[in-house]
């Protein structure tokens, strides 16, 4: 993968957050950029302008942003810094539809650039709901800002987050609106996911090593499991997933994320367009759906008081937990079974991508005791670790297999405030301008035409929506097993190498 540029700080740059009044930017957004702040790689000449509707006092706005700070911020706030930190912002109350409000902020913009004597990079952020960003977009092209200055300097770009669209023909609405805005490399659609450590890691674990890559496919690998399980329950946002559900919450974009991740051909080299069509391949060869499939290898089920929570239908048929059985329709990968599966109320969080690799054909000693397949496991919680299982004999005199696992610990997740870091990174490369982990809109298209045709199953109630108590496991009859929940010998906390024992 491309190594990410150092940022430059001669470059001047606006980064202008649609919605700043909102949940995004309190959880995700301000918290991330006083990371970015904390670690030099904010640049000298940086700007935020809060863009919302709500009316704001300077203090007002420092005050808010002072409070997402120091409550996702970690713990190493210190008063001073703030105070320099705080200097790159200012906040702007406009409407969205309101071209008046597009004029201020361009005023606004140029005042900083005459300022500066140059032309500055612009990002802007849609942090604001999708019905939104018509618009917005409108509006920043009404006043030129879509438009790059020309040459290195002065680009203009647009950062969006997911959901691009509810299914096939919404994303395409989505698609044409944006470009006829903004062109596609100006445009950063974000999942999180891809910026995760250990998701980033798979493209190194498999492409900087010689340990697997040559066996990769069907020939050695007999199944794969990628599983996003939650603790927590939809809590306060009943009224925006009930009209989701699990699939289109994280499944149709995370976990097919990571998939592309773990199954794209080796692009080969490190140009993003060759990353991005990569992924976009792979994802093209799921295979699709037919009825009978859709009954045996999809599966839904609803947490036990789910449609008690506010906003939630008394008789909502969303489902809160789902798992798939799937294939890629590619020659390393054809009629290996790939089992997504994930869930709202689970108990334990579990959220890892398990790749069982197949039985020797010839195995020394198995016969000797209980044997299992070797698995590399890449876990994304409890702790970022990957795991390869493996058998060895037992030290001593008996010829005596035992099951041992190297582990490559990443950090403990204590040390981590959710989202923190991926949109820290996330930022950091709209900065920088690499696209390669940004979703490209074939990519988009590929997932939405894997499940769109689940949605419409179970809208036609094709497979039945099962209950289940909170904090216990449904149990799909095709994925045979409940996730092993015991095998998270958590680490020490080590960042080396280890070997573990059973
Ligand atoms: C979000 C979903 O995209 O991802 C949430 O909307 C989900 O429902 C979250 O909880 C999971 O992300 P993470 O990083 O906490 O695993």
């Amino acid at each position: 993968m491309k190594s990410i540029l150092q940022l430059s700080n001669n470059t001047p740059t606006i980064l202008v957050i649609f919605g700043v009044t909102g949940d995004l930017a309190e959880k995700k957004i301000i918290p991330s950029l006083w990371r970015l702040f904390q670690q030099g790689l904010l640049l000298d000449k940086f700007n935020v302008i809060g863009f919302s509707r709500r009316s704001l006092s300077n203090e007002e706005f420092k005050e808010m942003v002072l409070g997402a700070v120091k409550k996702r911020g970690g713990n190493k706030f210190n008063d001073k810094q703030f105070t320099t930190f705080f200097k790159a912002f200012s906040y702007m109350s406009g409407n969205f539809g309101d071209s008046n409000s597009f004029a201020s902020l361009y005023n606004y913009i140029a005042n900083l650039e005459s300022s500066w004597g140059v032309c500055a990079n612009k990002l802007f952020y849609l942090a604001i709901p999708p019905s939104y960003y018509e618009s917005i977009l409108k509006n920043l092209a009404n006043v030129k800002l879509n438009i790059p200055c020309g040459g290195k300097l002065g680009w203009s770009r647009i950062l969006i987050e997911k959901p691009f669209g509810t299914d096939l023909s919404t994303a395409r609405s989505l698609k044409e609106l944006l470009s006829s805005y903004f062109k596609e490399e100006q445009i950063y659609r974000i999942d999180h996911y891809l910026f995760k450590e250990i998701v980033q890691g798979i493209e190194n674990f498999r492409f900087s090593n010689n340990l697997f890559e040559n066996t990769w496919d069907n020939t050695t690998i007999e199944k794969i499991e990628l599983r996003l399980l939650e603790s927590l329950g939809v809590e306060d946002r009943g009224s925006f997933y009930d009209l989701v559900g699990a699939l289109r919450d994280v499944g149709q974009n995370h976990l097919l994320s990571m998939l592309s991740m773990l199954t794209m051909e080796h692009p080969f080299n490190s140009n993003v367009n060759a990353i991005r069509n990569a992924r976009a391949k792979i994802l093209e060869t799921l295979s699709p759906w037919t009825k009978e499939s859709l009954q045996k290898n999809t599966f839904r089920a609803q947490y036990k008081g789910y449609r008690d929570i506010e906003g939630v239908n008394k008789d909502s048929q969303t489902e809160t937990y789902f798992a798939l059985k799937t294939q890629l329709n590619h020659p390393k990968w054809r009629d290996l079974p790939i089992i997504i599966d994930a869930g709202k109320r689970m108990g334990k969080a579990r959220k890892e991508i398990i790749i069982t690799l197949k039985h020797p054909a010839a195995c020394h000693l198995c016969e000797v005791g209980k044997h299992g397949p070797n698995k590399i496991i890449f876990r994304l919680e409890p702790n970022d670790e990957i795991i390869i299982d493996f058998w060895t004999k037992k030290p001593g005199f008996e010829s005596i297999l035992e099951e041992r696992s190297f582990s490559f610990f990443l950090y403990e997740k204590e040390s981590k405030v959710q989202y923190v870091e991926e949109y820290a990174k996330v930022l950091y490369a709209a900065i920088n301008g690499d696209q390669s982990l940004f979703v490209s809109k074939d990519e988009v298209e590929a997932s939405w035409k894997f499940t769109d045709p689940v949605v419409d199953a179970w809208k036609k109630n094709m497979v039945p929506l099962i209950e289940y108590i909170p904090d216990t496991f449904p149990n799909p009859e095709f994925l045979k097993t409940a996730p092993d929940r015991n095998h998270t010998k958590v680490n020490s906390g080590n960042k080396e190498i280890g070997i573990r024992r059973y």
